[in-house]
């Protein structure tokens, strides 16, 4: 029977954070080594591309998220993974996708739209500084997903609304050519901790609060020192659940740490002492993989030929789903 298949993308533009790795490469990198799915991982670099200009970021990016995703132990075996740009049949098949997406469905893109209002509020013209590509970036997600047929998207929210356009446009496709493509889910684990940052909203790139996952061990505290407290005193009861430090140790505990915690909360312990227990628990847990990924980076011929067998893998099925595609439009098989 065909295994269930799921896939995601990270587009490469950034350090990975905390956040990027409690909320999204951690789980991931468990599901790899599950043998009864089969996992699709892939660095998306034509997304990058759409918010970046800078081609020696987009390059130390895409080493860098590839040197964590492998240092944290992604199963390379069971997992397929890969960069987009070395796979031509997406690029391909996003042209012949955009034919059959709507323009109307893409006018709703919840990114697009932010784009156009800050426009509007700053008395620019809409357009300014909207690419094509920005216009087009769920399509090309859509071609992401259906050159390999996958099943189930797992996404953060923000996301979710790309992959329900993906849908439209497979079902637009299907109406007229025959069914072809699967119909993707979006999957949203509520599971996972959505991770506060240093100033104790969601960690994220845009609030600039974020602690980067493998920075040094001196800075990994220095990071965790600047944590926002309160200013309550050693000795004074402290409410966990107001506050940013206790979450965070929650997403890295287990259920018997966390309660060890509260309990030592409520016990009043020093801000600066529940830090310093945060940081030897989060550095307990990544210090293996920092070593690991420094390694890595010195190394990136390897992680290049682990990014290679991926594209081989993937691109047996990506050139069987195009040939399949291409013949359904009216166009012939490549010379
Ligand atoms: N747009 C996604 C993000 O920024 C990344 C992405 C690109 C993706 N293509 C995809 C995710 C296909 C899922 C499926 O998070």
């Amino acid at each position: 029977m065909e295994k269930h298949r799921v896939l995601t993308g990270i587009t490469t533009t950034g350090v990975p954070h905390l956040g990027n790795y409690v909320g999204a490469i951690r789980p991931a990198v468990r599901a790899s080594r599950d043998s009864a799915i089969e996992s699709w991982f892939f660095l998306a670099d034509y997304h990058a591309i759409i918010k970046s200009t800078n081609p020696e970021q987009v390059r130390r990016s895409s080493l860098e998220i590839a040197a964590t995703w492998l240092a944290l132990g992604l199963d390379t075996e069971n997992a397929i993974f890969y960069r987009q740009s070395d796979i031509p049949e997406i690029p391909e098949l996003s042209w012949i996708l955009t034919c059959s997406a709507a323009k109307g469905l893409m006018n709703r893109a919840h990114a697009y739209k932010a784009a156009v209002q800050a426009n509007v509020e700053a008395g620019a013209d809409p357009d300014f500084g909207i690419s094509m590509g920005l216009f087009s970036y769920p399509v090309l997600m859509a071609a992401d997903i259906f050159v390999f047929n996958a099943h189930d998207v797992p996404v953060g929210r923000d996301q979710v609304q790309h992959v329900e356009m993906a849908r439209d446009i497979a079902q637009r496709f299907n109406h007229h050519f025959g069914k072809v493509f699967t119909l993707p889910r979006a999957v949203v684990d509520d599971s996972v901790a959505v991770l506060r940052g240093l100033d104790g909203r969601k960690m994220s790139k845009s609030y600039e609060n974020t602690i980067p996952l493998f920075e040094s061990e001196k800075r990994l505290r220095k990071s965790i020192n600047k944590i926002k407290t309160n200013l309550l005193e050693p000795g004074q009861a402290k409410d966990p659940d107001d506050s940013t430090v206790f979450q965070v140790w929650e997403a890295f505990s287990t259920p018997e740490q966390a309660t060890g915690m509260r309990r030592q909360f409520a016990d009043g312990i020093a801000w600066g002492e529940a830090k310093s227990k945060l940081f030897e628990l989060i550095n307990d847990e990544i210090a293996p993989s920092r070593k690991r990924y420094e390694q890595l980076l010195a190394d990136p011929g390897f992680v290049e030929s682990e990014l290679r067998l991926g594209a081989e893998r993937a691109r047996r099925h990506a050139v069987k789903l195009l040939d399949q595609v291409r013949n359904a439009i009216g166009i012939g098989p490549r010379l």
